[in-house]
């Protein structure tokens, strides 16, 4: 099994030089991953989320890392072995389609910086009603959201419209608002299936 003072520096974490360090760290706690959680990782990327997490849930954990486009699957799982994380599975996966995970059994999935992506956009609620399945009753869900400016006077911008679809997108498949906590340019936002 994994063994994670096989992982040593850069630490777990993604980014090549620690930069987004923080940024992993705050939507792994949003998420409360920690010692046996089952995280999914939906568009994963390179997977700097996902091998963070390999780390913080330890052997008894479960990791999905699932992205649309295969060309980030195999440096993950070049990445995962040369780290000795065994507790992650690499799935090529279009969320939009489904999410091959089974009802009720994960603590926590984070989809960040792919719901803006227009396919997934249009397919916000089928997604949703995906997150909101693989989720056990309490589990937490946290998105990224690009919000550039506060709310204006007057017509609503293009950003508040799009927290507002992400919103009810939630609320229509049981996903109650958490905590959401400023980073950069974006937000992420979690929710807690009831
Ligand atoms: C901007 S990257 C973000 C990667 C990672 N979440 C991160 O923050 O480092 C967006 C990822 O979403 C993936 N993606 C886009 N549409 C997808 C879909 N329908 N299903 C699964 N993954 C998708 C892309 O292939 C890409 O790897």
């Amino acid at each position: 099994m994994q063994d994670n003072a096989a992982n040593p520096a850069p630490g777990p974490w993604g980014g090549p030089n620690g930069e987004d360090r923080a940024e992993i760290e705050t939507a792994l706690a949003l998420l409360a991953v920690g010692p046996g959680s089952v995280f999914v990782d939906a568009g994963c990327g390179g997977g700097r989320f996902a091998l963070a997490a390999c780390a913080l849930a330890g052997p008894s954990g479960r990791i999905a890392a699932l992205d649309s486009d295969g060309k980030y699957l195999g440096a993950l799982r070049r990445e995962a072995e040369a780290r000795r994380f065994r507790n992650v599975v690499i799935l090529r996966a279009d969320m939009t389609r489904g999410v091959p995970v089974a009802a009720n059994a994960a603590d926590a999935c984070l989809a960040a910086g792919v719901l803006h992506m227009p396919m997934v956009w249009r397919a916000l609620p089928d997604v949703f009603r995906e997150f909101a399945r693989i989720l056990r009753p309490g589990g937490r869900l946290v998105v990224s959201l690009r919000l550039l400016r506060d709310a204006p006077a007057g017509p609503p911008s293009p950003d508040v419209r799009a927290r507002r679809r992400l919103e009810d997108a939630a609320a229509a498949c049981g996903l109650a608002r958490l905590a959401e906590r400023p980073f950069g340019f974006q937000r992420f936002l979690a929710f807690q299936k009831s």
